[in-house]
């Protein structure tokens, strides 16, 4: 198995060393070669550091405190606390990639089936754009963290992005100041269903 994957971890304290421009673009160019469906490519990268990050977290900030008072999604308050460590975390790391879903639709829509099908092929397809941005980022010995708790803080994050598509995650990056033990899997035995 590729090291990379096998040493992989969710990183969630940085040093405060910044991360050079050519590693990003190359951790973002790993991100375009992922296969995609009908070859669609629908991502689009926002890389925040410095003050641009913090205008971004501050929306972030902004939108968590309105989540509290008028939530966006009710059935989610057991999660604030999460994502206000997730926010803490993303202060942190000296740049977050926000990753947007070009063809996404709102979360409050409700789709037609076909619409549905095409919205869970492109997310499937921007997954493995995060997938190889990450294994990227650990072969050039930088730490990351993807980051779906900016759902918490959708439209604040969307306006604050003012680009074509839908917030679908963020990726925190930078160099690790932790070496987290491997969370435990579940086993071949537990997820397989051989049918040979
Ligand atoms: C789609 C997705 C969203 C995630 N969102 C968050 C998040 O908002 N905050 C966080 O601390 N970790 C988040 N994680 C990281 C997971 O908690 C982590 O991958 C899992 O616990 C396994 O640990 P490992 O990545 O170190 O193997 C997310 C992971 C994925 C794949």
């Amino acid at each position: 198995m590729l090291s990379v994957i096998q040493n992989r971890r969710s990183i969630r304290r940085y040093k405060d060393t910044p991360v050079p421009r050519e590693l990003i673009e190359e951790i973002i160019q790993a991100g375009i070669l992922a296969p995609s469906a009908k070859n669609r490519q629908p991502w689009h990268f926002v890389v925040a550091a410095g003050e641009e990050k913090k205008s971004a977290l501050t929306a972030m900030k902004q939108g968590l405190e309105r989540e509290k008072a008028s939530p966006v999604l009710p059935g989610d308050r057991d999660n604030i606390n999460g994502a206000e460590h997730t926010l803490s975390i993303m202060e942190q790391a000296p740049a977050v990639i926000f990753v947007v879903n070009t063809q996404g639709f709102d979360i409050r829509s409700s789709m037609a089936p076909e619409e549905r099908v095409a919205d869970l092929c492109n997310v499937q397809s921007i997954g493995a754009a995060i997938e190889n941005m990450i294994l990227t980022a650990e072969g050039l010995g930088l730490g990351s963290l993807w980051i779906g708790h900016t759902y918490m803080a959708y439209d604040e994050l969307n306006q604050w992005l003012n680009t074509e598509g839908e917030l679908l995650a963020a990726l925190a990056l930078g160099y690790a100041d932790e070496e987290p033990y491997a969370r435990p899997r579940r086993s071949l035995a537990e997820v397989v269903d051989w049918r040979v």
